[in-house]
């Protein structure tokens, strides 16, 4: 270990302030913190900071939708966001926003500096503007038929059909995504940073090992074919900050997005003696700058900011770390299959430190997805952490408590044996250092393995019920505690909240720098279960209420008025597709509110003879005295579904685009309750 610690700032990437927290992005923010943590235990000076990333149209247009200011909506979002992060133990150092006041000075600077210096270029372009709305609009605020394949209600930019590309203008029928109405085109003054001067200071950067080879080698084909100038304005309305000179002008969302790292920096640096912004972020820094983020976002991270902070003479970050994509059982994330987890949901269910320790066991330093696979999930923390590292600490432990008052042997028996854990730990730190965490994880179950097999050998049980064997039992149960004791220094900085139990069972701090510490006639206190198994049936409910979110946010969902109110027509089933479906009119005997739920209703529906509970999303429209005596139609071989409130039997059916416009029927002469609808 170097004697004077490195200084290391950590980022990963500032998620926006539109939407929560999922698994998706927590497997980029678990990662970093993994690899922070492994940082501070070594005894470095290692800091981490992250932020929301607050601007852009989408933004604004959410705000409008809720009937809040864009603050209102970043203030509850950025509590949010930091609850869920705080709950998953992804320790940041500092969490930030990038609205905020050293981010406006910051981008304000930088821009300038980059103007003065002739990087900067204005000219006017034409682009769809939205009449209605006032609004120029951005591709995918756009969506008409493919000009290909003439599939409808297609993306500006791309057609999901066919999978064409295609400007905007090509499309047929072209309507505002926004407000329906069709789009016009409309000249603006635009600004831009002029990328393809820092071709050369690019080809550089990017080729003395700040990227990973498999993007260095994507880049260095863009590099070669010609970089283009980068838009980095946008007009009014637009939720960010104006550019300074030229009014009604603002910086695109992506410009003061990674100044937001170094501004949450900033923020830290101002309240916390000793820590200087300028060692950071000065030219001749030489502290490490890491960025950690997705392969969706390279090139913001490994083209466009190291030229804008070399341009304005700032340092350039040391290394930008690219991590792959989380599916889902093998497959994309999806709302429908209640594989689109939200970090909350996963919360309610589950512990986080099975999900740290699942994406430790399989993550690698390379750009490659990760899929979380639950059937594997449950398997292989159960089997990892409670069967093998769980187990070592709870068969020696007892003894020690009950036989030897909780004191560990006066001398260790197996030097040996412990010696070699210890060694074993420089190739698990160049293993995390490198960002192996897969193989780290992999050697220390080697390990555990072997401690396992210490234990197993020796059998304490049988010694214990033998006379003149208790020395040798609180030898091996020492050795057991201490083999333990190596183990969850190796873990800590995947299991923080674990390592935290296992400090206070063994009275002893657990980081690196405590390693070749062997604890010889040293109380430990009395030994509770560390972890509790995964269970099944909390993976479904997790599942399940997954869907459940999904339901709830549609109906949420303010629906566009016009031409985009005509849902598409779903995929063409055949007739005995459609004849599986038992429609039936039953009379709404009984509707109750649920509580806790925001959108749903109980109902006890009465299909004459047969009664059934069914929970309906429809209190956006009916207040449950209206519905009572009321006729609906319902699918009646649904299969039961169970959900957060109860086992819900069947599906009701209402028209309407959703919110206060549901209807169900009314009550008609000659339907009846059970009838079937034909
Ligand atoms: N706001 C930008 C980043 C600005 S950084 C100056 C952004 N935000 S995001 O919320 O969409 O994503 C935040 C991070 O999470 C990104 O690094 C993104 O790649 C990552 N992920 C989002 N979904 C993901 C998966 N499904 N899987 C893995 N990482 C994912 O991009
Ligand atoms: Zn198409």
């Amino acid at each position: 270990m170097s004697s004077s610690p490195r200084k290391i700032l950590v980022t990963s990437a500032l998620p926006y302030a539109n939407g929560s927290i999922h698994l998706g992005h927590l497997l980029e923010y678990i990662q970093t913190d993994i690899w922070v943590r492994f940082q501070k235990s070594r005894g470095e000076q290692c800091t981490y900071v992250c932020a929301d990333d607050a601007h852009g149209t989408a933004i604004m247009l959410k705000a409008e939708q809720q009937g809040i200011t864009p603050e209102e909506l970043i203030a509850q979002v950025s509590a949010e966001h930091q609850a869920d992060f705080a709950e998953f133990f992804v320790g940041f150092d500092n969490y930030h926003s990038t609205h905020s006041e050293e981010n406006r000075e910051l981008s304000a600077l930088i821009y300038q500096r980059c103007k003065e210096a002739g990087h900067i270029a204005s000219r006017t372009i034409t682009q769809a503007y939205d009449p209605e709305k006032q609004l120029f609009l951005a591709d995918r605020f756009i969506k008409g038929t493919c000009p290909k394949c003439k599939a409808e209600d297609q993306y500006g930019d791309n057609c999901e059909a066919c999978g064409a590309t295609y400007s905007p203008s090509e499309l047929i029928d072209p309507r505002s995504a926004i407000s329906g109405a069709t789009p016009v085109d409309k000249e603006s003054e635009h600004f831009f940073f002029k990328l393809p001067d820092f071709t050369e200071m690019l080809k550089q950067w990017t080729r003395c090992g700040t990227l990973q080879d498999e993007i260095a080698n994507k880049l260095s084909e863009w590099l070669d074919s010609g970089l283009q100038e980068w838009d980095i304005s946008r007009d009014a309305p637009y939720f960010g900050f104006e550019i300074p000179g030229e009014p009604g002008k603002y910086f695109y969302v992506w410009l003061d997005a990674p100044i937001g790292y170094m501004a949450s920096f900033k923020n830290l640096c101002d309240r916390t003696p000793g820590l200087e912004f300028d060692d950071y972020w000065g030219s001749g820094s030489r502290a490490e700058l890491y960025h950690f983020i997705g392969k969706d976002i390279i090139n913001f991270h490994a083209l466009f900011w190291p030229a804008m902070l070399s341009c304005s003479g700032f340092r350039t970050p040391s290394a930008v770390h690219a991590h792959g994509f989380l599916t889902v059982n093998g497959k994309k994330m999806s709302k429908s299959r209640g594989t689109f987890i939200k970090a909350r949901t996963y919360l309610e269910h589950l512990d986080p430190e099975y999900l740290r320790y699942y994406f430790a066991a399989k993550l690698n330093n390379r750009v490659e997805d990760l899929d979380l696979n639950l059937d594997d999930f449950l398997l292989r923390v159960n089997s990892d952490l409670i069967g093998k590292v769980v187990n070592i600490a709870s068969r020696s432990a007892g003894f020690i408590t009950k036989k030897f008052d909780g004191r560990l042997a006066d001398q260790c028996s197996e030097p040996e044996l412990i010696q070699q854990f210890i060694d074993a730990g420089a190739d698990i730190a160049t293993l995390y250092e490198n960002r192996e965490f897969g193989k780290a994880v992999k050697l220390i179950m080697q390990l555990a393995d072997q401690a396992n097999e210490y234990i197993h050998h020796k059998e304490p049980w049988v010694l214990a019920k033998q006379a003149g064997k208790e020395a040798e039992v609180q030898a091996v149960c020492s050795v057991g505690i201490n083999l333990f004791r190596i183990l969850m220094v190796y873990l800590k900085p995947v299991l923080p909240k674990m390592t935290a139990e296992a400090e206070r069972f063994l009275d002893d701090r657990l980081d690196w720098s405590a390693l070749d510490r062997v604890l010889t006639d040293h109380q430990i206190n009395k030994f509770k279960p560390l972890m509790t198994r995964v269970e099944q049936d909390k993976i479904d409910a997790m599942i399940e209420a997954s869907k459940e979110v999904l339901a709830q946010e549609q109906q949420a969902q303010p629906v566009a008025q016009g031409p985009l109110a005509d849902e598409p027509i779903a995929e063409q089933i055949q007739y005995p597709d459609f004849a599986k479906v038992d429609l039936r009119i039953a009379r709404i005997a009984k509707a109750e509110h649920v509580e806790g739920a925001d959108k749903l209703l109980r109902l006890t529906l009465d299909l004459g003879g047969e009664q059934r509970n069914v929970f309906a999303g429809i209190k956006s429209a009916y207040s449950p005295e209206q519905l009572e005596g009321k006729l609906t139609v319902m699918v009646a071989n649904l299969a039961p579904r169970k959900m957060k409130f109860g086992m819900s039997e069947g599906m009701v059916l209402a028209a309407g685009p959703g919110g206060e416009d549901l209807w169900i029927l009314e009550p008609h002469d000659g339907a009846q309750p059970g009838m079937r609808v034909c």
